[in-house]
């Protein structure tokens, strides 16, 4: 059984007076422990909805969740299941409550109710990890928008989940902070962390070891960045834009240039450039 499975899952809003709004229809979806996974998709397609499915925010209209095992509809295990599977959303200012950073990153080993001297451990460990240990004292309304995502990001790594979901967590930042932040994923999944990564700049998918995108609620492809990258079609059809090498290649390769189509670096497609002469 794969770490985190979705059978045949569906979601619809059902609010007030308002009219339904199927979000997620007929989504299948397994994840490995450790695996970095792309969700893409236009606005409104369902990828938010998608993304608290995740950890039992949401339980799914049809068919089933289960993450290690554990159906997310089992209220007796949500607690179980909200340890292993983090949150970071896209607004790091909607996400920090507390005036120091230390404290910031305390909240979730606190709620554990872990005894003080582990919780020290852990804040040192996480600020450490996304690279802001000079800052523990700091005031986190002080910080960069960047510096504050990483904040969010300690808080959640503090916990020690399995599995963090990352609902566009650039979408706000500088090129900067960006940067920061695609690093500091990098480093999670190199600690072995299951990564769920939701965004919608196709260029943040290049290193992923799988793309699934979403149009109206549905899982339209699956597959790796090359796969992904290289149908165009529906792609632009789903209001994406090619990141500027496969974009590059794609206009390349229908100049009559013999490249091979799966290229996604600049640094590959300059050694292939070269290899035509
Ligand atoms: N609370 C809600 N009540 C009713 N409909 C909702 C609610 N939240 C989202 N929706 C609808 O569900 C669909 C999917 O929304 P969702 O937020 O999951 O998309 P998204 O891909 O995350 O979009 P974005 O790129 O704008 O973040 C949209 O049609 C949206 O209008
Ligand atoms: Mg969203």
């Amino acid at each position: 059984m794969a770490f985190i499975e979705m059978q045949e899952v569906g979601y619809t809003y059902k609010e007030g007076e308002e009219p339904p709004v199927t979000a997620l229809k007929n989504i299948d979806l397994e994840v490995e422990q450790g695996e970095m996974i792309a969700i893409i998709g236009p606005n409104g397609s369902g990828k938010s909805t998608l993304a608290k499915l995740f950890n039992g925010l949401f339980q799914p209209t049809t068919g089933r969740v289960t993450i290690g095992g554990l159906d997310t509809s089992n209220q007796d295990k949500i607690w179980e299941i909200r340890q292993q599977v983090g949150m970071v959303f896209q607004n790091p200012d909607n996400q920090l409550i507390a005036t120091m950073v230390e404290e910031e990153v305390a909240f979730g080993p606190e709620n554990l109710g872990l005894p003080p001297a582990a919780i020290r451990a852990r804040v040192e460990e996480a600020l450490q990890m996304v690279g802001l240990d000079e800052f523990r004292q700091a005031a986190p309304h002080h910080l960069s928008g960047g510096q504050k995502q990483r904040v969010a990001i300690a808080g959640i790594f503090a916990m020690r989940p399995d599995c963090i979901v990352f609902d566009e967590p650039t979408a706000m930042l500088d090129p900067m902070g960006r940067k920061e932040v695609m690093a500091t994923i990098q480093k999670l999944r190199s600690e072995g962390k299951t990564i769920i990564y939701i965004t919608h700049f196709m260029e943040e998918v290049v290193d992923c070891d799988r793309v699934i995108i979403l149009q109206e609620g549905e899982k339209i492809l699956e597959g790796t960045p090359q796969e992904a990258f290289q149908a165009r079609d529906l792609i632009k059809n789903a209001d994406l834009e090619l990141p500027e090498v496969p974009y590059l290649v794609y206009r390349l390769r229908e100049a009559g240039l013999q490249l091979p189509p799966n290229i996604l670096t600049p640094e590959s497609l300059v050694d292939k450039l070269c290899l035509l002469n």
